[in-house]
C-alpha cells in the first residue's frame, strides 16, 4: 500500500492569518484546501486568488478539495496555479475523464471525489485515469462533523479495487478524522487523511499531526517510527 500522509484541512484554521496557520503544521505531508461555491455545497470558502498566494507562501504541496459545481471550467486553472493534487467530484463533472487528463498533462495530480451516497462502483472504470480516489465520510462542506462509520465497507471495496488495477492509487478519507477514527478509516485501506478541527482544534497541530500518524501507522500493521 501506498505510504501515510496526514493532511490538516485549513478549513478549521483562522482564515484572517494563513501564512502563520501553516507554520503551525509544518509536519503536514500537505495542506488540504477546501474550495466551497455555495452551490455544490451549502457553504463559501475561498477561491483561485487566494489558493494561488497560498501555494506561493505554503512551501508544502498543496491538496485542493474543489466542492464547486463548475468544475470541468475551474479545476485546470488550479493545476495551472501550482497546486500538487486537484481532487473533484464525480458527481459535479460532466466530463471526469476528459478533466483528469487535462490535470494531469497540466503536471497536477488527479483526484475524484464522491460524496457519501455515491457509490464506489460508480468510478471502477475511471481508476487508472486518476492518482487519487477521495472517499468523503462525511457530507461534504463543514467541518467538525461525525465520521461516517457506514463509510468504512466503501473504502475497503475502494482498496480492494485499487490492489486491482495495480497502480499506486492513494485512498483519501476526508471528515471527522481523529484519533478515534484514523484507525479504523487506514485498517480499512485510507492512506490519506484529512483532519481539520483534529489538528487545529488541538493546543498543538503538529502535535496532533504526529499522534494521527502514529495511530495510522499502528493500524496498518507497521511502525509509527519507520
Ligand atoms: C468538509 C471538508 C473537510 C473538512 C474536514 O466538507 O471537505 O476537509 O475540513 O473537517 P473535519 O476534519 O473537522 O471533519
Ligand atoms: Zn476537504
Amino acid at each position: 500500500m501506498p505510504d501515510c500522509c496526514i493532511n490538516p484541512s485549513i478549513l478549521s484554521a483562522d482564515f484572517a492569518n494563513l501564512e502563520s496557520e501553516l507554520r503551525r503544521i509544518q509536519s503536514a505531508d500537505a495542506v488540504h484546501v477546501d474550495v466551497m461555491d455555495n452551490h455544490f455545497v451549502p457553504n463559501l470558502t475561498i477561491g483561485l486568488p487566494v489558493v494561488k498566494r497560498l501555494q506561493e507562501v505554503s512551501g508544502r504541496p498543496l491538496d485542493a478539495h474543489l466542492m464547486i459545481a463548475e468544475v470541468d471550467q475551474w479545476a485546470p486553472s488550479f493545476a495551472d496555479a501550482g497546486v500538487d493534487s486537484v481532487t473533484f467530484h464525480l458527481e459535479a463533472s460532466s466530463a471526469p475523464v476528459k478533466l483528469a487528463r487535462e490535470l494531469r498533462a497540466r503536471g497536477s495530480k488527479a483526484g475524484m471525489a464522491l460524496r457519501p451516497a455515491t457509490p464506489v462502483e460508480t468510478c471502477l472504470d475511471l481508476l487508472s485515469e486518476i492518482d487519487l480516489l477521495l472517499i468523503m465520510t462525511v457530507e461534504p462542506g463543514f467541518g467538525g462533523q461525525e465520521f461516517l462509520d457506514i463509510m468504512l465497507p466503501k473504502i475497503r471495496r475502494a482498496r480492494a479495487a485499487a490492489e486491482d488495477t495495480g497502480t499506486e492509487l492513494a485512498i483519501q478519507v476526508d471528515g471527522g478524522i481523529s484519533a478515534d477514527t484514523i484507525g479504523r478509516a487506514a485498517e480499512a485501506g485510507a492512506n490519506v487523511f484529512v483532519a481539520g478541527s483534529a489538528v487545529y482544534g488541538a493546543d498543538n497541530p503538529d502535535q496532533a499531526i504526529s499522534g494521527l500518524r502514529a495511530a495510522a501507522e499502528r493500524a496498518r500493521g507497521g511502525s509509527s517510527m519507520e
